[in-house]
């Protein structure tokens, strides 16, 4: 098994400031041009539970419709929705904000739209990541026009110094430093999502 040893980042999160212990990663993932894991899989599962637990609590009663964000969004939802242990229902939206590379372009367009009606309903927006906030700030905009009972937005990272649009964001599992991040659902170049931990990219491969 590789390891790396060494480092430590500390940065704030909503259920206090964390810090990155030594992490071994699997020989697989050292390949694959992360500089240094973020999160683990059972870190990250952790906190998807936790906020599990405050949406049973605050939706209790209440039908509840997870929209999902293509593609980055498809394992937090895969996750998420699994560690809620109650009804829900399941739909996706694929919106555009990134080109290929790693910023954000501002544009935001939609690939594909909800099959549901959502006139009436509790609205959870299930994101892996907001960034400049452009694509949420826009997408709540835009589902709330159509009458849904209430829109949230759970997001498993959003990094506040890349904010540009502030957006109201009920659930959050990480706040984390503004760098590139891969992983669990999170690409560069359509490649890395299906790394089980969140990294960030080692320069060498984007620059
Ligand atoms: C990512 C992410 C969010 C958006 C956040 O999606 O899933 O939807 O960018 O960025 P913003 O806060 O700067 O608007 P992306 O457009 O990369 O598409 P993908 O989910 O298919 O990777």
């Amino acid at each position: 098994m590789w390891s790396r040893a060494g480092w430590g980042i500390r940065f704030s999160s909503p259920i206090g400031v964390w810090q990155a212990e030594h992490v071994d990663l699997p020989h697989v993932e050292a390949q694959l041009d992360t500089s240094q894991t973020l999160f683990t899989e059972t870190q990250i599962r952790d906190r998807l539970e936790e906020m599990a637990r405050e949406i049973e609590t605050d939706y209790e009663g209440r039908e509840l419709l997870l929209v999902g964000v293509l593609k980055g969004a498809v394992m937090v939802m895969a996750d998420l929705s699994r560690a809620l242990n109650r009804h829900l229902e399941i739909d996706w939206m694929a919106v555009s904000s990134y080109g290929s590379g790693t910023s954000s372009s501002g544009v935001v367009r939609i690939l594909k739209d909800l099959d549901t009606d959502i006139m009436g309903r509790h609205v959870l927006i299930v994101e892996d990541i907001i960034d400049t906030g452009l694509t949420l700030s826009w997408l709540v905009t835009n589902l709330r026009s159509r009458g849904p009972a209430s829109v949230e937005i759970a997001t498993l990272l959003r990094k506040p110094d890349a904010i540009q649009n502030e957006v109201d964001v009920r659930y959050v599992g990480f706040d984390i430093p503004n760098a590139f991040v891969v992983g669990y659902g999170l690409d560069y170049s359509e490649k890395y999502r299906n790394l089980r931990c969140i990294g960030t990219l080692a320069p060498h491969v984007y620059s």
